[in-house]
């Protein structure tokens, strides 16, 4: 094995009783790759192979569905229903064949859900839409499902699950004070807001048993309304306390993607690094940072200052799945960047369309291309 001049990037890390052969992982990344009706695809299975292939330690499976009223597209990835366990079997063992740990990420969408009749903590308009706000009893039937998919995540052999805290899907819209306008136990004081993620938390704890559970979280909503850090990291400290493995975190949410000033702090290297640092302050697990990190060196300093524990790439992986090994040989000036002025996969998602990279090689193009169904 090559001497390495990142130590602590190359560091290895257990969540849990799982090892971490480095600080490398993958973000999730929903790309457009699945089947219509959310199966795995075999353009999925390629993809992910090169993402786990370059050596990252963990790769996170893009946000699948918990129940197809909470899907975000079309052709997100589902996982409300024991006849996709043999395909998210399939994905899994494609990661793991390459010695890299495996989590899915589940989600409910909730207000965005590509769905007639969208569902959130509260009537809140939502471009033009204004989804219905849930009872008490599909609360509690939201919940099981979390707790199903992630038995399912689990069955087809999974190392990890991740709840979907972030991008302002169904569970950050509780937590956020401008989402959630309920009267009831569910909304009002932060205590209130927090308990929809938390009691499925322990739904999913309860039904999953000894399987480590992660957490993809929303630091700040970056809306002058919306959830911030202080609430946040309150956030955070119970999520330690009813044990979740690990904090992913994360700012911004569709209604703040957009705006310039967004547009502008998410160009540079590292925008979310000091939300990291900010949930890292207030928890003993670990967190990890992503947002833009785009060279080695800055990993490492990241890892150095202890701003985070683990890096999280998601774009930025995409692009140049071979990341972790240049790094490691040394040869940072060989990884291909992702291009800060460039929005392309994000335009192409967005439009329902599988995404490709302008940075990729005509021939990569062609493959991707070749597969998509
Ligand atoms: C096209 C696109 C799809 C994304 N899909 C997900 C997702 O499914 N789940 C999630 O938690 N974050 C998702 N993210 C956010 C990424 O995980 C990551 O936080 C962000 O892209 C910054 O990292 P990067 O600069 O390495 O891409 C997505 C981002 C983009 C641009």
């Amino acid at each position: 094995m090559n001497k390495t001049v990142y130590k602590n990037l190359f560091k290895p890390l257990k969540l849990n009783e799982l090892r971490l052969k480095n600080r490398i992982t993958m973000a999730p990344l929903f790309l457009g790759y699945a089947l219509e009706g959310g199966k795995v695809s075999a353009l999925m299975l390629y993809h992910y192979k090169l993402m786990a292939q370059g050596g990252a330690a963990l790769i996170v499976v893009e946000n699948a569905s918990i129940t197809p009223a909470g899907s975000g597209s079309t052709r997100t990835l589902r996982c409300d229903h024991n006849r996709y366990l043999p395909d998210l079997e399939k994905l899994a063992a494609t990661i793991k064949d390459q010695k890299a740990r495996a989590a899915l990420q589940i989600n409910h969408a909730g207000r965005f859900a590509h769905v007639v009749e969208p569902v959130a903590p509260s009537a809140v308009d939502t471009f033009g839409r204004t989804p219905r706000e849930l009872t008490r009893r599909e609360i509690v039937s939201i919940q099981k499902q979390f707790a199903n998919a992630a038995l399912r995540a689990k069955k087809a052999g999974f190392d990890l699950v991740e709840l979907h805290g972030g991008t302002g899907y169904l569970l950050a819209q509780f937590v956020s004070p401008r989402t959630n306008q309920r009267i009831d136990d569910y909304g009002g004081s932060l205590e209130n807001r927090l308990r929809f993620p938390l009691e499925i938390l322990k739904r999913v704890k309860d039904t999953v048993g000894d399987f480590p559970v992660g957490y993809r979280f929303l630091a700040d909503e970056w809306l002058p309304d919306g959830l911030g850090p202080q609430e946040s990291v309150v956030l955070a400290r119970e999520l330690e306390e009813n044990g979740i493995t690990y904090i992913s975190a994360m700012g911004g949410t569709y209604e703040s993607f957009f705006l310039p000033e967004v547009i502008k702090k998410s160009s540079k290297p590292g925008y979310m690094v000091s939300l990291a640092a900010a949930v890292k302050k207030h928890v003993s697990v670990p967190v990890i940072a992503a947002g833009r990190i785009s060279t080695p060196a800055r990993a490492e300093s990241i890892l150095k200052a202890k701003k985070a524990d683990l890096i999280g790439l998601a774009r930025v992986l995409w692009v140049d799945p071979q990341w972790p090994q240049k790094a490691r040989r040394g040869q940072e000036r060989a990884i291909t960047k992702c291009s800060p002025k460039c929005d392309a996969c994000l335009q192409l998602v967005m439009k329902g369309k599988p995404a490709y990279c302008p940075r990729w090689s005509k021939e990569k193009r062609q493959a991707y291309r070749s597969l998509f169904r």
